[in-house]
């Protein structure tokens, strides 16, 4: 049923709570395009961003699992949430036993490194889910990288939903951007360089861009994660090896497959999906 599964080399695993990670999978095939890709969305128990720690990390593991068994032997936590509560447990905890030789990494790292070159009043902020925010993931991975820069984090609750009911680019959804904008701004006036943390959120940057002051750079996930994911292939050869070539993309949801092919062009645009529905727990 799944052409990647049972083969000494697989694609890259690619995971998101829904559609989201769908804009971090356009940058990999963008810049690898040589790679196979297997895209988890679990968008039967989106979103994530308000759930408990244990229950993200439970859900998170799941998926990896799902994907390993698939015969992924490198997975992309494409999602700031599970990144931020999931990801050390897993790489600390869980793989050593489950999957020594296989790896998993997140996007929360790849875009701290970004912004110590962006800032220059080191004063950064931090758009994302509560779970990202609440878990401290950034401003904790920004100090251990630039200890001098400080990190102001708001949370976006009703930005997921605009995203995901397709109402991203209606009038509604202005006061929605301008209302956390000027929570962030509110609470640091010396911001001058902002992260959006959410995998949905470069659908809304237009919004986003026209609501900033224009002297706020705006730091996207996309390429940097991208770019990194391309220099850890190659300072990792046994792991490249592992990852198969094909420049094909398969798409796995825990919803109808029909659902996830309405939704998924919103952030695909163009593309067909080969999508197959796929139960996880
Ligand atoms: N994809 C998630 C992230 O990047 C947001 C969606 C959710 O809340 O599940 O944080």
């Amino acid at each position: 049923m799944y052409p990647f599964a049972f083969q000494k080399t697989g694609p890259i695993g690619v995971f998101d709570s829904g559609y989201g990670g769908l804009t971090i999978l356009k940058k990999f095939r963008e810049l690898l395009p040589q790679y196979d890709f297997l895209y988890l969305g679990d968008n039967a128990r989106t979103p994530y961003g308000t759930r408990s720690f244990e229950i993200v990390y439970e859900f998170t593991l799941e998926a990896v699992k799902k994907l390993f068994e698939l015969g992924c032997p490198l997975v992309i936590l494409a999602c700031n949430t599970a990144s931020a509560k999931a990801l050390r447990s897993i790489q600390q905890h869980d793989l050593p036993h489950l999957a020594p030789d296989k790896r998993v990494l997140g996007v929360i790292r790849p875009t701290a490194e970004c912004v110590g070159a962006v800032t220059r009043t080191r004063h950064v902020g931090l758009l994302a889910t509560a779970g990202t925010v609440n878990s401290q993931s950034y401003p904790l991975e920004i100090k251990k990288l630039f200890p001098d820069i400080e990190v102001t984090g708001v949370a976006c609750p009703m930005w997921v939903p605009l995203v995901e009911n397709n109402e991203y680019a209606s009038e509604g959804a202005d006061y929605f951007v301008r209302k956390y904008i000027g929570e962030l701004l509110g609470k640091d006036p010396q911001t001058d360089t902002v992260i959006l943390g959410c995998t949905h959120y470069p659908l809304l940057k237009e919004k986003i861009r026209r609501f900033m002051p224009p002297h706020i750079r705006l730091v996207e996930q996309g390429e940097p994660v991208a770019e990194s994911l391309k220099d850890y292939l190659r300072r990792h050869p046994e792991m490249n090896a592992r990852c198969s070539r094909g420049g094909g993309c398969e798409f796995l949801t825990t919803e109808s497959a029909e659902k996830f092919r309405e939704s998924a062009s919103v952030f695909l645009h163009d593309t067909e999906v080969d999508v197959r529905s796929v139960v996880l727990g």
